[in-house]
């Protein structure tokens, strides 16, 4: 939400710097952030690693990973050499690993005459997450003459009672208003516009209620696998990795009511009170799933239980349908459907707002199956939204069909951020507004802890399916519709 354009000096560690994160996202994120206006000279990078690279070793690596972000110029290759350091430790546990970086920090911030304001970003490993809390508090870098921030990101625990250990440890030694907790959904651009949506356009309020509407549906649909990161996935799965964070959000944001103020504080708190009045899940309204031998793109894929580091017999879901209730004045009795898996057919994610129909069937004649009206917000890849409406066709013959009106950022913007860019850039300036309150963190998995101490079978899936065939006993009209194009979906002359 920052543009983080005014002079801002410091430093950020990033812990795990050799990881996948850090050098896929973080790092040409933080080169973004670093080229506004008035922020070049200011801002440092001390890469942390278990490695016992040099400076220079390291500085090659990250002009790589610009290069792969498609940002490997030759101001990206400057800004390496003058303003990224590596410090190699041997663990995140002892004494002297923090000692030894406590120094390193100290010496690049005498050198650059930074005023000790710091970041430490945690890019690590869950289980690394405690001792590495510890150790900063311990080796007195929680707190400094600047200001110092510590970024956390997801898994943030596994259940009620580890999200509590985690937060407590946290609260020993730094501030609630020092920690950043990133949810990188709340980072898109896309997300953010629900807020515009909704309450900066007189026209959707009045609508958005059980009176207007019948249901809501959320889909977060991966083409991929697990990948490489069978061995988290298969101690995680879908509800944790997906429905805990990401779709908890996104569904605050569509159900909140307005908050008082564009403010983190009044934002949160209207999330967090609709997850405290989803009701308790019970297995009648939640469908899992696992991927089996399938194709996509009409390229064979294997099954989940395949995959590198997952256990053989496996019973971790890769998909989750859910049926949600959000007992508020606002939604009671209007169900609100949620699902997520990998390996469907598509990398897609929808906000599907199904309208009630219109009273009197007037047309029902000349349609068999009339379409609801529905407003589609898409998250992702085609950002915008589509409006699906009943037109006459201009034949002799009285007949309807459904069209669409249809917005997208990319018409009308072109670039849109990457969400860590503008999670980076709030970081820096200080804005807590996109990241997770802690009491956001507990009441989702207050709701979501008895299902995963208690969870229904999963059911097989075939790879490049929308999912296992129960999701229609769930719900049998999924607007799947919307998960296609414009150009795919008006092929054949209805949406
Ligand atoms: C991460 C999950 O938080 O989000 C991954 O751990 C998932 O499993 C990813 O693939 C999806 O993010 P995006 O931005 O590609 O939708």
């Amino acid at each position: 939400m920052h543009d983080a354009s005014s002079s801002n000096p410091h430093l950020f560690v990033i812990f795990g710097v050799t990881g996948d994160l850090a050098q896929r996202k973080l790092l040409p994120a933080f080169y973004h952030v670093t080229q506004q206006e008035g922020c070049e000279a200011d801002a440092f990078l001390l890469g942390v690693g278990r490695r016992s690279w040099s400076d220079a070793e390291f500085r090659q690596r990250a002009k790589d990973a610009l290069g792969a972000a498609g940002i490997g110029t030759p101001e990206g290759n400057g800004w390496c050499n003058e303003h990224v350091f590596f410090h190699g430790v041997d663990d995140y546990e002892s004494d002297e690993s923090f000692a030894g970086l406590r120094a390193r920090i100290e010496q690049i911030e005498r050198e650059h005459h930074l005023p000790k304001n710091r970041i430490y970003y945690l890019a690590l490993p869950p289980e690394t997450f405690e001792s590495t809390v510890t150790g900063l508090g311990e080796s007195g870098l929680a707190h400094s003459e600047g200001w110092t921030r510590l970024v956390v990101e997801k898994p943030f625990g596994k259940d009620l009672e580890t999200a509590r250990e985690l937060d407590q440890l946290i609260h020993r030694h730094f501030h609630e208003d020092q920690v950043y907790r990133i949810d990188h959904y709340l980072g898109k651009t896309t997300v953010q516009n629900l807020l515009v949506f909704r309450f900066g356009n007189g026209m959707f309020e009045p609508l958005w209620n059980r009176d207007r509407i019948s249901r809501v549906e959320i889909t977060v649909g991966e083409d991929l696998g697990v990948g490489s990161r069978g061995g988290y996935y298969d101690t995680a799965g879908a509800l944790r990795d997906m429905v805990q964070n990401h779709i908890i959000q996104l569904l605050s944001l569509v159900a909140m009511e307005p908050p008082t103020a564009f403010e983190a504080e009044a934002i949160r708190s209207e999330k967090v009170k609709v997850v405290r009045s989803i009701t308790s899940i019970v297995h009648h309204d939640v469908v899992l799933g696992q991927y089996a031998d399938g194709s996509i793109d009409g390229e064979p894929v294997q099954g989940y239980l395949s995959e590198p580091r997952v256990a053989p017999d496996s019973q971790t879901e890769t998909y989750a349908a859910l049926r949600l209730h959000v007992d508020t004045w606002r939604w009671h009795g209007i169900p609100f459907y949620v699902r997520t898996g990998k390996r469907l057919p598509a990398r897609t994610t929808k906000v599907a707002i199904v309208f009630r129909d219109a009273p009197l069937p007037l047309f029902r004649a000349f349609k068999d199956h009339p379409v609801p009206n529905v407003l589609v917000i898409s998250i992702q890849p085609d950002e915008g939204f589509d409006l699906f409406f009943e037109v006459k066709t201009p034949d002799r013959d009285f007949r309807l069909d459904t069209k669409r009106l249809t917005f997208r950022y990319q018409d009308q913007f072109g670039r849109i951020p990457e969400a860590y860019e503008t999670l980076v850039a709030d970081i820096v300036a200080g804005d807590q507004t996109l990241f997770v309150h802690r009491d956001e963190v507990e009441a989702s998995w207050k709701l979501l802890t008895p299902l995963l101490k208690h969870k229904p079978p999963v059911a097989p899936y075939e790879a490049g399916t929308w999912g296992p065939k129960e999701i229609y006993d769930l719900l049998p009209d999924w607007v799947d519709f919307c998960l296609r194009e414009p150009a795919e979906a008006d092929e054949g002359g209805s949406a």
